[in-house]
């Protein structure tokens, strides 16, 4: 895991979108998976504006998005198909038939869980997954408890999650109960992965991550085991992590490791 800490949540916005435009950009990424939340507001707001500098065209990329709940149909506010169309997809060029996302009115959770995998799969695969993460460590809407394998499943959502989506409707008795979520499992089969987390709240949630044991307890645990994710949050988030020096040590060291190296091979007459 490569962990970046910056100072503040702009700050973590701007790095992300740097990281997100490398990966469109430099490494010709088609296929993009979005999370929903208040994490990723920014780094939205960050690809909006670089969409209208002119630096991003999505006209080519297809996306998944990780979540939606159980019970909404797509154009109700709280959906997050819509939650998406307002904060991200309304304001870039992407082709409304490359994006994809649980149909949370579906007949059959099993068969829209299978086809969601199935879709993924025939497309390559998602090159780079964004993520936030739940106070209590989930990732997607996977709750304390989830196989790390899993696949894509219907959730029930723990009191926490409950409790802290509640925001986002009038009456707790609104909050839908269940969700649709892309598992541990199909997140591990993402190529890149991005998870930003900003504030105090989430401190505990980030050192468990990082530093605590692999465990379905905080499903977010799973990406030590990931081979490419990238941890960016704030000071805040990071508030709780016993080796901070030595992750801020190492996220930006790659540069001077090799300038180093080539000093060392000069020094030695092999170069
Ligand atoms: P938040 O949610 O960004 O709204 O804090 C994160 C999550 O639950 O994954």
């Amino acid at each position: 895991m490569k962990v970046i800490v910056k100072d503040n949540e702009k700050q973590v916005a701007e790095t992300a979108y740097l990281l997100v435009k490398d990966a469109i950009i430099d490494r010709q990424y088609k296929v993009l998976g979005f999370a929903t939340g208040s994490t990723p507001l920014a780094l939205y707001a960050e690809i909006v504006k670089g969409f209208q500098r002119g630096e991003l065209d999505f006209s080519d990329i297809s996306t998944f998005n990780l979540d939606e709940y159980l019970g909404l149909p797509p154009e109700h506010p709280m959906s997050y198909r819509f939650f998406m169309e307002s904060n991200l997809f309304g304001k870039i060029n992407i082709k409304p038939s490359n994006i994809h996302f649980f149909d949370g009115l579906t007949d059959s959770v099993e068969a829209e869980c299978d086809d969601y995998e199935d879709l993924i799969a025939s497309m390559g695969g998602i090159k780079l997954q964004i993520l936030g993460i739940g106070r209590d460590g989930h990732i997607g809407f996977n709750e304390p408890g989830t196989s790390l394998e899993s696949r894509s499943h219907y959730v029930t959502l723990a009191k926490e999650t409950l409790a802290d989506n509640q925001r986002f409707f009038s009456k707790a008795s609104d909050v839908p109960r269940w969700a649709l979520s892309m598992g541990v499992g199909t997140i591990m089969d993402c190529q890149e992965i991005l998870l930003l987390a900003t504030g105090e709240k989430k401190a505990d949630a980030v050192a468990a991550m990082i530093e605590g044991p692999i465990s379905t307890m905080c499903t977010a645990s799973a990406l030590q085991n990931h081979p490419a994710t990238t941890v960016v949050i704030d000071k805040a988030a990071a508030s709780k992590l016993k080796r901070l020096d030595y992750w801020m040590q190492t996220a930006d060291d790659y540069n001077e490791m090799y300038d180093y190296l080539l000093a060392a091979r000069h020094r030695y007459g092999l170069e």
